[in-house]
Formats: structure tokens, sequence, C-alpha cells
């Protein structure tokens, strides 16, 4: 089991050569939602916090306007939590060598709902083969949790108000999945 205390200074994968900050997560860690991205972009990796730059608004306006919850009452972090040069999708190494943190940060915060954005958390987290546009909104049993996967906010900003609407819908089966629990 990994302390989380070393995770600001950790240097198990090649990520770390590259990065300004170690990008932690946020957030109570009672926290019923937890919410997972990829990994940081750069805003995240200069500020040293998840979801802050233009994903993130769109992100946490829809949250709000749908489950009534604000970015504080969530627990958010990334599957890899430093930045890939470039922002490519971290590899299969890299996702594995940085899921012992997110398997701690699962453990200490307990969630009633995980909801994965994109198909990096989605497959990852959630062993999905298929793509987002066929697995989200999809219910899994995730230890405790139920687990929902979405877009990311990042396809919705280049997807436009179509890939909107349909985050909204997966945020309404969470908002269910939230009430009943
Ligand atoms: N995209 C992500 O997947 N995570 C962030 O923290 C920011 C942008
Ligand atoms: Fe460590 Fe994860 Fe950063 Fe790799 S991405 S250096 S495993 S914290």
């Amino acid at each position: 089991m990994l302390d989380l205390s070393q995770l600001s200074t950790c240097t198990r994968c090649a990520l770390s050569e590259h990065r300004q900050r170690v990008v932690i997560g946020s957030g109570p860690e009672g926290a019923a939602l937890m919410v997972l991205g990829e990994a940081p972009g750069r805003s995240e990796d200069e500020g040293g916090a998840p979801f802050i730059g233009r994903s993130g608004r769109l992100l946490f306006e829809l949250i709000g306007e749908e489950l009534g919850r604000t970015r504080e009452q969530c627990f958010v972090t990334n599957v890899v939590k430093c930045r890939p040069p470039a922002n490519r999708t971290p590899t299969g190494s890299e996702i594995a060598t940085c899921r012992p943190w997110l398997d701690e940060q699962l453990r200490r915060c307990q969630p009633s709902v995980v909801l994965a954005l994109g198909n990096t958390a989605a497959k990852s987290l959630f062993g999905f083969d298929e793509g987002i546009g066929v697995t989200h909104g999809r219910v899994v049993q995730l230890g405790g949790a139920k687990g929902v996967a979405t877009f990311h906010p990042a396809a919705a900003l280049r997807g436009g108000p179509s890939v909107v609407e349909v985050m909204r819908s997966d945020l309404r089966i969470v908002r269910a999945l939230l009430e009943s629990t």
C-alpha cells in the first residue's frame, strides 16, 4: 500500500520527468461522488489542481446544474497524476504504474459513485472494451461503489451541444444513484 503523503514526489514512471506539479486531486475524503479524468493538462500542471482549465469549467457547470453539487463537494482526480508531454494519451504502462495511487484514493474516499470521464478513464477503471460512445451511461459495480462513464468535457468542447446533452443524461443517471444511496 502506498503512502499518499509521498505522491507529490513520485517518480514511479517517466511522466515525472516532464511535469511541473503532480496533480494529486482535490476535495473531501468522504465525498459521495468521485470524478475521474484522464490526466492533467497544461493549466492543471501549472496550477497543481485537477480540472481547473476550460474542460473543468464546463464539467462543473454541468455537475452544478444536473447534480446540484459544487466542485468542493466532489473528490476530483485523474487516472495519471502527471501531465503527459503535449497532452498525449497516457500509455497502458503509465496508467498501470500510477494505478496504486488511485486505488489508495478510492480506499480512503469510499465514494458511493465514481464518474469516469472519457475513454481512458472508463476503459482503465471499468475494464470496458468498447468506446465511450457505446459505454456511456452504463452502471457498473466497482467494489462498494457504482461506476458510470460519460464523455470527457474536452470532447464536449469540440463536439458541441449534442455531446453536452449526452453528458447531461448520463449525469441524471449519476443523480439517481446518489439519491438512492
Ligand atoms: N483533462 C483531464 O482529463 N483532467 C484534468 O484534470 C484536466 C483536463
Ligand atoms: Fe508517479 Fe503517477 Fe506521476 Fe507516474 S504519473 S510519476 S506513477 S504520480
